[in-house]
């Protein structure tokens, strides 16, 4: 395994460019398998979620190509009716799946989702749309079982105790391009992805309107087409890397800005203290004004509010923001895996209660080993290094490669130090704490002699 080692507190500068949004790609490449036509998607960014999408379809019976950034889909083979855990367990977009298998198959036993380490994350609403279209649904041994004798349009709402679903919009959505008559999905989610499966569905000849808006109205096709497709650039991969420039007081241009997507992100930098300049339409120049950084108060909601997933990396730059923010994030509660991971670097902050941290900014973090426990945490993590004194190690950086691409190489043609090595046992804060510890006479005799100390039994002792 590796680990990415940096050495912080260099400005960014220069041009990097965003790529293909990985979430608008997952569900394309389940959608291909609602026709019987080849269907070839390009700017298709390389990550390890991408590779295991397209190892599902593989999975399901149809045959890719899967090249530089484009994947030819020919599902003309497509007929196997179950997703297993092995295949589940490694990525819950896999549940994309279910949609096109009931829609085309008629039937579908796909495993649950597990747990996930930014909090509970159900699959109600998926299972409460197809139910609504006429699928008999049941559960066994961690599947779920579904199967009908036609779908049929029906309206249906997608609210959930969390709002609106992403993944269930798209799921139902898919299935119900393929039901007879018309659907109507109230409390739909308006996320640029959602737009954007709506958009490609359309190409392949299904009819759906409303896109963008919380009610999309399906009419029913018999069947539907291949299509081409170009991937929109990743919001919220240009999101972190305009973060990026901010936390490190560089001075960064990004290409590929999916401009019309990012409102509430680029005014709550703005807000923050940033200068954006936009170069042309999907061109933007970030830098600080000249002005102070100023806290924010953040809360996380559905698109178009300020998006959950760059809640961590807004945490990291927030840290270095003197002043009391705070961040409410109100579709994850439990999505707050980075603090403690950034209080190693000497962030300072609090979480008063479920679902609301309160950040205490401090002028400068120092150097240390942190550990990556999911994609975006991992991401606030290495920005939260690049700003730091002296060097830090990122450890578990696969769930990062999941969602970013060469992200190390972006970073570094921007100037940033930072190095792709073996995940090692060392800890570069170990080095230093043994030789302060060292000079000091006072901590030589706690070091070489103090009393022995007998932990109390209450306090625990690890397991054997
Ligand atoms: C997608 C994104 C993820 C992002 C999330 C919210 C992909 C592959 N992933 O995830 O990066 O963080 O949107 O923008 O695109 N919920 C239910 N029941 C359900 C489904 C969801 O209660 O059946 C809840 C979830 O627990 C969460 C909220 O609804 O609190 C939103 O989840 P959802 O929009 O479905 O997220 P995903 O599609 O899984």
């Amino acid at each position: 395994m590796d680990m990415f080692e940096i050495e912080g507190a260099r400005p960014l500068r220069g041009t990097v460019r965003a790529g293909g949004s990985k979430n608008a790609c997952l569900p394309l490449i389940t959608a291909a398998l609602l026709s019987e036509e080849p269907t070839v998607i390009q700017g298709v960014p390389n990550l390890r979620d991408i590779r295991e999408m397209v190892g599902l379809v593989r999975h399901l019976g149809a045959r890719v190509e899967h090249g530089e950034g484009r994947i030819e889909i020919d599902p003309s083979s497509f007929s196997t009716e179950s997703v297993p855990y092995e295949i589940m367990r490694k990525m819950r977009a896999s549940f994309y799946a279910m949609g096109p298998m009931i829609a085309r198959l008629g039937r579908a036993k796909v495993s649950l989702p597990g747990g996930c380490a930014i909090g509970d994350r159900p699959v109600d609403l998926h299972l409460r749309g197809f139910h609504a279209l006429g699928v008999r649904m049941g559960r066994s041994a961690g599947y779920v079982l579904a199967r009908h004798e036609g779908l049929t349009g029906t309206r249906l709402s997608l609210m959930g105790t969390n709002g609106t679903s992403v993944g269930a919009t798209c799921n139902v959505l898919m299935a119900a391009a393929l039901a007879r008559g018309t659907t109507i999905i109230d409390d739909a989610a308006r996320e640029p992805e959602v737009i954007e499966l709506c958009r490609f569905l359309n190409s392949m000849g299904a009819r759906i309107q409303g896109e963008g808006t919380n009610r999309l109205r399906i009419e029913g096709v018999e069947r539907l087409r291949g299509t081409r497709w170009q991937v929109s650039p990743d919001r919220i991969e240009a999101a972190t890397l305009a973060i990026a420039g901010l936390i490190t007081h560089g001075d960064v241009v990004l290409e590929n800005m999916p401009r019309e997507y990012m409102g509430a992100t680029l005014l709550a930098l703005e807000n923050w203290g940033a200068d954006l300049e936009w170069r042309g339409e999907n061109t933007l120049r970030v830098r600080r004004t000249r002005g102070p950084k100023r806290p924010l108060q953040i809360v996380t909601e559905p698109y178009p509010g300020f998006p959950t997933d760059a809640q961590p990396q807004l945490t990291a730059l927030l840290a270095l923001t003197p002043g009391k923010s705070a961040v409410r994030e109100t579709i994850y509660a439990e999505r707050f895996m980075h603090v403690p991971e950034l209080k190693r670097l000497g962030a300072r902050i609090t979480t008063p209660e479920r679902g609301r941290i309160e950040i205490a900014g401090t002028s400068a973090l120092e150097g240390a080993a942190v550990m990556a426990s999911d994609l975006r945490a991992g991401a606030a993590l290495i920005l939260a290094a690049l700003a730091a004194h002296g060097t830090s190690q990122v450890r578990r950086i696969y769930h990062v490669e999941r969602g970013y691409e060469k992200l190390e190489e972006k970073l570094a043609s921007l100037g940033a130090h930072i190095r792709r090595v073996p995940e090692s046992g060392d800890d570069p804060g170990l080095a230093e704490t043994a030789k302060a510890l060292k000079e000091t006479e006072v901590s030589a005799t706690l070091v070489d002699g103090g009393p022995p100390v007998t932990p109390a039994r209450t306090i625990g002792t690890p397991l054997a």
